[in-house]
C-alpha cells in the first residue's frame, strides 16, 4: 500500500513535469517572446530583445497583469 502511495505520488511529480517541459518548450517555439519589461517602451523592449540576441525582430508593449509585457516578434518563425 505503501509503495503504491509512492509510486503515485512520482508519477504526479512526473506528470507534473512533463507538463512544464511542455509550457516551457511550447514558449521557445512561439513566434513572439513576450516576458515583463519595466518599464517597457520602444527603447526599453528593443535592448530586451537585442539583449536576447534576436534578429530583425520587432517590439511590442503589452500591459500585463502586474507589469508592462515587451513581446520580440520574430517574423517567419514558425507560428504555435
Ligand atoms: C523608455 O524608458 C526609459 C526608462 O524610463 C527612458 O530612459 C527612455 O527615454 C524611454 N524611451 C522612450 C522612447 O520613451
Amino acid at each position: 500500500m505503501a509503495l503504491l502511495v509512492k509510486m503515485g505520488t512520482s508519477f504526479l511529480l512526473f506528470a507534473a513535469l512533463v507538463v512544464a517541459m511542455a509550457f516551457v518548450f511550447s514558449s521557445c517555439s512561439a513566434a513572439d517572446h513576450c516576458s515583463p519589461v519595466v518599464p517597457c517602451n520602444a527603447t526599453t523592449c528593443f535592448e530586451y530583445c537585442q539583449k536576447n540576441n534576436y534578429k530583425n525582430f520587432q517590439t511590442s508593449c503589452s500591459p500585463g497583469k502586474y507589469y508592462p509585457i515587451c513581446c520580440c516578434r520574430v517574423p517567419g518563425a514558425p507560428l504555435p
